[in-house]
This record gives structure tokens, sequence and C-alpha cells, in this order.
């Protein structure tokens, strides 16, 4: 399993914590910065790491800011990219269970780093459930391809 990193300077903090925490679980990620606490714009470092999700090179990623929220609007843009903000364990666990979330987003002044280790833990553990939720996700998928519902 390979992760794809990213944050703003917001949450710079909290993406150098959360790649230490898979280095210590084995876990193979890319960091697509930022790399420092210096003022960026969070559109790029989501951009980047949802990216290499919809292109397979990351199976799920992992994007930060502030609020968590401006990073999963961006990494939403990104084609077959399916972000979500979590701020609990169970939204965790929902977002990967019924609507095979390919990306968690949390924000930095949102949870603290430990929730955001139980959050990552959950997320990439859980199955997707698919059967009905297989269909609904097809959907979200033809909205992204322009068909009416
Ligand atoms: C940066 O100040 C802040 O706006 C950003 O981290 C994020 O929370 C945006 O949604």
């Amino acid at each position: 399993m390979k992760i794809a990193l990213g944050a703003d300077h917001g949450a710079y903090e909290l993406k150098e914590a959360i790649a230490k925490h898979l280095e210590e679980k084995g876990i193979e990620y890319t960091d697509f910065g930022c790399f420092s606490k210096e003022s960026v714009d969070y559109p790029k470092f989501a951009y980047l790491a949802a990216t290499a999700v919809s292109k397979g090179e990351c199976d799920y990623g992992i994007i930060c800011c502030t609020t968590g929220l401006g990073v999963s609007m961006a990494a939403n843009k990104v084609k077959g990219v399916r972000a979500a903000v979590c701020t609990n364990n169970h939204l965790a666990e929902m977002t990967r269970r019924h609507n095979n979330a390919n990306v968690i987003c949390m924000g930095q002044g949102q949870v603290t780093q430990e929730s955001a280790f139980e959050m990552v833990d959950i997320f990439l553990s859980t199955e997707f459930e698919g059967g009905r939720h297989q269909r609904r996700v097809d959907l979200l998928t033809d909205i992204e391809n322009g068909k009416e519902l």
C-alpha cells in the first residue's frame, strides 16, 4: 500500500507527524509537500497528492490543512478522487465502508495528532462494503462525467 501525503502550511506539523506514524507502521508514502511552515496555497498540494491517487500511483491520499475543508474541495475536483473531511473515528470508518473514499482530509486545527493517527489507521484498514453503496458511488462517477441523474 502506498499513500500520497499533502498539506499546506496550516497542517505542516500534522503532515510531518502522520509521515512519522506511517513510517513506524512500515507504510510507504510519497510526500507532496509543503515542506515548511511558510505560507502556501492549499489547492496546489491537494492537487499533487490527489492526482497521484487518481493516476493509481498511490492507493490512498491523506491531505491536510487548517480545517481540512479547502484541501477536500481541491481534491474532489480531481477525477476519480473521493475525498472526505473526517473529524472522528466513526466518519473515518463510514467514509470507507459507504463512500469508498480514497482520500481522507483532516484539519490540524480540528483534531489532535493522536486522534488523526487513529483516523488514519481506521481509514487505511476499513474495506468498502460494496452492494447498494457501489451503485451510489457509481452515481458519483456519473456526476463527475457530466451525466444527468
Ligand atoms: C490557511 O490559512 C487555511 O485557509 C487553510 O489551511 C485551510 O484551512 C483552508 O481551507
